[in-house]
């Protein structure tokens, strides 16, 4: 069962302008540095929200996966959403018995967890991120 909502991935042809717009225009204070991910061909950072965060991502190198999404939405657009999930390998396993396609076997993520991505035809076109709770990062409610 998902978890808390992690973060919305949302891509965009740059970094630098986009986090400028979440700055200037919606007064975000806290956003973190940009970071590559080589080995996933995207470069990363993330706007810190009271309850979440949205993760701006740009593409790194030729072979970037997200250059095909800013082909068909050259201004940048919502990419993926992001729900924590307590153990990934269970995830994976129970989303596979449960006829979902998920694109690939767990690797570690943005916020060094591990993560998989759903098929966005399972989940009425969204693409969705399954990632590990950070052990420790928010106390638990239940
Ligand atoms: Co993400």
């Amino acid at each position: 069962m998902i978890g808390r909502l992690n973060h919305i991935g949302i891509a965009v042809p740059s970094i630098e302008e986009a986090a400028d717009t979440y700055r200037s225009l919606y007064g975000a204070t806290d956003i973190t540095a940009p970071f590559d991910m080589a080995e996933q061909g995207v470069r990363v950072c993330f706007v810190n929200l009271p309850n979440s965060q949205i993760e701006l991502i740009e593409p790194l190198g030729e072979t970037s996966p997200i250059l095909n999404f800013l082909k068909a939405n050259p201004r940048g657009g919502q990419h993926h959403v992001c729900f924590e999930v307590a153990d990934i390998w269970q995830a994976k396993a129970e989303m596979e018995r449960r006829g979902a396609q998920v694109l690939n076997e767990p690797r570690i993520g943005a916020h060094g967890t591990l993560i998989i991505f759903v098929h966005p035809k399972n989940s009425n076109g969204v693409l969705i991120e399954l990632m590990e709770s950070p052990k420790g990062a928010h106390p638990r409610v239940d």
